[in-house]
């Protein structure tokens, strides 16, 4: 795989790095001056404490653990994975939230099991049944395909505003992952998203990894944006999107709403390119998909004009994310974990 190779490079270049000026010892890590960091997408650097001080504020992890996450199949298979690589998994039929590869059964004793879907006509012939047998997702959303258009870090007064004019036009509806202390300075924005009748979620307050954060300081993130919000609008986010899609337990259980990741990331933040957002999204969207933009840059609103008219093409429809769940039949919970529906 690319990746392997590319994060292979990076170790090696670490190493030779590491032989000539630490003197041959394979990493050097006895030399404390020295931090190790990761990337979501693998890379591996080292540099002085200082130095990574910036990179970890960018989302570089100081711990391995944090970069990795698990991803299931209804057989039971898990992997662990790149982060950054959860989209293409779940392209190929993996999913990142275990509850929905499993369901729970109950035997005529009440004795209760999580076990995963592809067992489950095994254990019916025994005499369990499934617990809570909810509707599923391909019977319900079966003839309607449909994404979600997702908009993170503002709002700003004129690329919001931009996109917004070319939504209504295209009556199309997105969800804005908006971050506090913007959503204070710009509200007007914020009541036009609104009134627009899109949804609003929560990005946090001051766009920090949630995950290097105490409980505390947690909860203050939270509770900071969604009185900003309340303030602009007179309801509360109904979603939240933790920056770098970085979260834990803590924040699973003081989030307070469901949390929706990703399942197309375009990039544009990094290409700030029409043409190759235009390209991520036509090659990658799928049923259920939820595209993560940025509704900061005037080339992500550029693109989303395009992109707009060739999904209908296509055949979709375009909802917020509490939209699609209900089309596919999911039910989202506060403090689960989402990424496409
Ligand atoms: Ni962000």
């Amino acid at each position: 795989m690319n990746f392997l190779k590319k994060s292979a490079a990076v170790i090696l270049l670490a190493f030779v790095l590491s032989c000539v000026f630490g003197g041959f010892n394979i990493p050097n890590d006895t030399d404390d001056s020295l931090a190790t960091i990761y990337s979501t997408d693998g890379r591996i650097l080292r540099m002085s404490e200082n130095d990574a001080q910036q990179y970890l504020k960018d989302g570089w992890e100081k711990d391995f653990k944090n970069v990795m996450t698990t991803v299931w199949k209804t057989d039971g298979s898990s992997k662990s994975i790149l982060k950054s690589q959860v989209g293409m998994y779940i392209n190929s039929g993996w999913s990142a939230d275990k509850s929905d590869v499993t369901v729970v059964m109950t035997d005529k004793d009440g004795n209760e099991k999580e076990i995963f879907k592809d067992n489950a006509e095994l254990y019916k012939e025994k005499g369990w049944r499934i617990k809570t047998e909810s509707v599923p997702k391909e019977d319900k959303g079966k003839n309607i395909k449909a994404v979600a258009l997702t908009f993170d870090d503002g709002p700003n007064k004129q690329t919001t505003n931009r996109l917004l004019d070319i939504l209504e036009e295209n009556n199309v509806k997105a969800t804005f992952f908006v971050l506090g202390d913007r959503a204070e300075k710009d509200a007007e924005t914020l009541k036009r998203i609104y009134n627009d009748k899109m949804e609003i979620g929560s990005h946090t307050y001051s766009h920090k990894q949630l995950t290097k954060m105490s409980a505390e300081n947690i909860k203050n993130e939270v509770d900071k944006t969604n009185n900003a919000i309340y303030k602009a609008i007179g309801q509360n986010p109904t979603l939240i999107r933790p920056p770098y899609g970085s979260y834990n337990e803590n924040v699973k259980s003081l989030s307070g709403v469901p949390i929706v990741l990703w399942s197309v990331d375009t990039l544009d933040w990094k290409s700030k390119n029409a043409d190759a957002i235009y390209k991520e999204v036509t090659e990658s969207v799928k049923d259920g998909s939820v595209l993560l933009f940025h509704d900061i840059y005037s080339t992500s609103v550029d693109a989303v004009e395009r992109i707009i008219p060739e999904l209908k093409n296509r055949g979709y429809e375009m909802v917020t994310v509490s939209e699609l769940a209900e089309i596919k039949g999911k039910e989202m919970k506060s403090g689960g974990v989402y990424t496409n529906f």
